[in-house]
């Protein structure tokens, strides 16, 4: 529809035109001698009148030359065509890359899009160049709403899960959140057709077209669609899409799955039908770690939905995040957890379970077994963690700007630090040997090493009782004593020390351990205690103190 303004002014020119033809005083005084070499005269009856010739413009006593190529509207050039100007007239021929007369010219190779600017021409494929839409809205299942397209003029792409291309049949009204749902009347051209023009019909008053207007559609390299609106020819009117078109719905899937809609949403699935060899040759891997051991199989070995736990059943798989062809379970490094058994010898500690596969879409005939077994070298800590119910003291030390760290100090039978004592108390015979391990067991100790500063025995509970026998002072082991041995103290996330734990305390049938411990910065400070020379150190920094306590020890015999 012409807009009134136009209308206006086209009245106006034909009114002036009208004027000039019929008032003109002056042509009969022309001389013919008078025109312009680029004029003609001509003569109407007795009236001569000099008339610049075609190309030139003026009054005709001074004609000068149109630039037919200063704008568009003065030569028929092709937008893919250069324009060259003459004296009078002008050429077009078709830019580099494109065939024709300079009036028609066609791109060989891919189809561009070329908008023009006053003289100079800037061209794209609209397939790189293009607006992109992603409402979801947009899509045939969405209700309807009051969007209008009248203002999408240009290039455009869909994406997302609303459909990534126009439907190709009529759609029922007041979908797409509008009233009047557009739809392509015709089929998607392959890639080799390049662009196509086809008509959007919008289905409205019981008329799958009751509003049309033509779209251009080209299929581009990557298998999508962009289309060339000119708006729409009325309102409510909005372009749909077909959200069971989407060109890859699910980018996550990896090549042993496919993608698939299911209950109307897209899916990553396993592609591969039951195949017992692949599930023959199954080799889970096994991570063992210390807090945990985690078994993982490939996700897709031929299961249609499979279905995997160990011996206790509620200890069940999970997709891993970072590796998606992956389907993992985990228990705890410990007894008991998951069914998880514990066996030990002298040198290892075994944690042993089963993995159960299945497949459940069917009975649980087709179940696998695999036992799998995670062994440790048994040393302080994890013979601590093998242990039913050993002996041990902890505590949480927070070092700032390096989190949270646990210290435990546990009681060995043997100079291996390997058995710790597993029970409610420590019964150990007059002569007897202790071995005290202490170690951090949790946190980032890449930067820190344990250090035992103080450790002493008392007869009661009561650290601070008076009757105090030093085993390690100012991280030192007690001169006086030579049985006491320090194998590691400040140069580990451990430390050890050994000794006849009731040779000092007289009388009494009960020891109490304490030890106070310190996280020592290998980087800021000196760390490895230099002994002998007790005297120089400096006393213990109370207020950083973290303090262990173990026991009562039970003299043998004495209950
Ligand atoms: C035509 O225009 C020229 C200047 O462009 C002027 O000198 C001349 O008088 C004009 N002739 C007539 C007949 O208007
Ligand atoms: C003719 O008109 C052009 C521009 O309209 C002007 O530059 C030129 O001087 C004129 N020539 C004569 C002879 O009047
Ligand atoms: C085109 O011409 C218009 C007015 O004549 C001007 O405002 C605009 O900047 C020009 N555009 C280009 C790309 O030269
Ligand atoms: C779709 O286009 C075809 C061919 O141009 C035409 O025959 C048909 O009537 C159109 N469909 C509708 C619903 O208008
Ligand atoms: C699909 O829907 C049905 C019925 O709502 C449901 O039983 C089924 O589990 C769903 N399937 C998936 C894969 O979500
Ligand atoms: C099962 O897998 C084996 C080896 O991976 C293969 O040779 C065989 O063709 C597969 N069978 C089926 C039915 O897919
Ligand atoms: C996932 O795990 C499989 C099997 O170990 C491996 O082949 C693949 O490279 C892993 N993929 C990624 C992204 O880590
Ligand atoms: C202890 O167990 C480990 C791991 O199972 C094994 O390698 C080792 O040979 C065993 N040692 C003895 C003495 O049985
Ligand atoms: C020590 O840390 C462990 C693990 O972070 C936590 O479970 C425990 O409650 C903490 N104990 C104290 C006394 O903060
Ligand atoms: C300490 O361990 C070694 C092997 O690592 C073993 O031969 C030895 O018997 C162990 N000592 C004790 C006292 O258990
Ligand atoms: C520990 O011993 C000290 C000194 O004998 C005493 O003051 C304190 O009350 C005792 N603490 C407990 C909890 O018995």
């Amino acid at each position: 529809m012409k807009d009134p303004f136009h209308l206006l002014l086209f009245l106006i020119g034909l009114k002036c035109s009208t004027f000039a033809q019929t008032t003109s005083p002056t042509k009969a005084a022309v001389h013919c001698s008078d025109c312009h070499h680029n004029a003609a005269c001509e003569e109407h009856g007795d009236l001569r009148q000099c008339v610049c010739r075609h190309g030139f413009t003026g009054n005709g006593t001074n004609c000068s030359d149109v630039d037919e190529c200063s704008s568009f509207d003065l030569n028929r050039c092709h937008s893919l065509a250069t324009c060259i100007n003459y004296q009078g007239s002008y050429s077009c021929s078709c830019r580099e890359g494109y065939n024709g007369d300079g009036y028609r010219c066609e791109a060989r190779g891919f189809a561009e899009e070329c908008v023009r600017n006053n003289r100079s021409v800037s061209c794209s494929d609209p397939c790189m160049s293009h607006t992109v839409l992603d409402q979801t809205w947009r899509s045939t299942s969405y209700g309807s709403g009051s969007n209008c397209d009248r203002d999408k003029r240009g290039w455009y792409r869909f994406i997302g899960s609303g459909g990534e291309r126009m439907p190709e049949s009529c759609v029922p009204i007041n979908r797409c959140n509008t009233h009047a749902p557009m739809w392509l009347n015709g089929t998607h051209p392959t890639s080799e057709a390049g662009t196509v023009t086809r008509i959007a019909c919008a289905h409205w008053n019981g008329n799958c077209c009751s509003w049309s207007i033509p779209v251009q559609v080209k299929a581009c390299v990557g298998g999508y669609y962009v289309y060339k609106f000119d708006g729409t020819p009325a309102c409510t009117l909005s372009y749909c899409t077909d959200p069971s078109y989407v060109e890859n719905p699910c980018p996550q899937c990896n090549a042993a799955e496919e993608c698939k809609m299911v209950n109307g949403t897209w899916g990553c699935y396993c592609s591969q039908s039951f195949n017992s060899s692949d599930i023959s040759n199954l080799e889970p891997r096994l991570e063992c770690g210390a807090n945990e051991i985690k078994v993982s199989v490939e996700k897709c070995i031929g299961f249609q939905n499979m279905i995997m736990s160990l011996r206790d059943h509620s200890c069940v798989a999970f997709e891993e995040q970072r590796n998606r062809t992956m389907v993992s379970v985990v228990t705890p490094t410990q007894a008991g957890q998951c069914g998880t058994e514990l066996t030990k010898n002298e040198t290892h500690a075994t944690y042993s379970n089963t993995l159960y596969l299945g497949d459940g879409a069917v009975i649980r005939e087709n179940e696998i077994k695999i036992n799998f077994h995670c062994s440790y070298p048994l040393n302080m800590e994890i013979s601590l963690e093998a242990a039913i119910q050993p002996i041990v003291s902890s505590v949480n030390i927070t070092v700032e700007g390096a989190g949270e760290f646990i210290v435990k100090m546990a009681l060995y039978r043997d100079p291996n630090y390997t058995s710790p004592y597993e029970g409610e108390k420590a019964v150990l015979s007059t002569k007897a040997w202790l071995y005290v391990g202490v170690m951090v067991t949790n946190g980032d100790t890449s930067q820190f090493v344990l250090r035992m500063d103080n450790c002493f025995a008392t007869p009661t509970a009561n650290a601070t009782d008076p009757l105090k026998y030093y085993i390690i002072q100012n991280s030192c082991p007690n001169p006086q004593d030579s049985a006491i041995t320090v194998p590691e103290n400040g140069v580990a996330p451990q430390g050890r020390f050994s000794l006849q734990v009731f040779k000092f305390v007289g009388n009494h049938n009960l020891v109490h351990l304490h030890c106070e411990v310190h996280l020592c910065d290998t980087g800021s400070e000196p760390c490895k205690p230099s002994c002998p020379g007790i005297g120089s150190r400096r006393a213990a920094d109370i207020r950083t103190a973290h303090i262990l306590h173990l026991g009562p020890i039970i003299r043998k015999g004495s209950m």
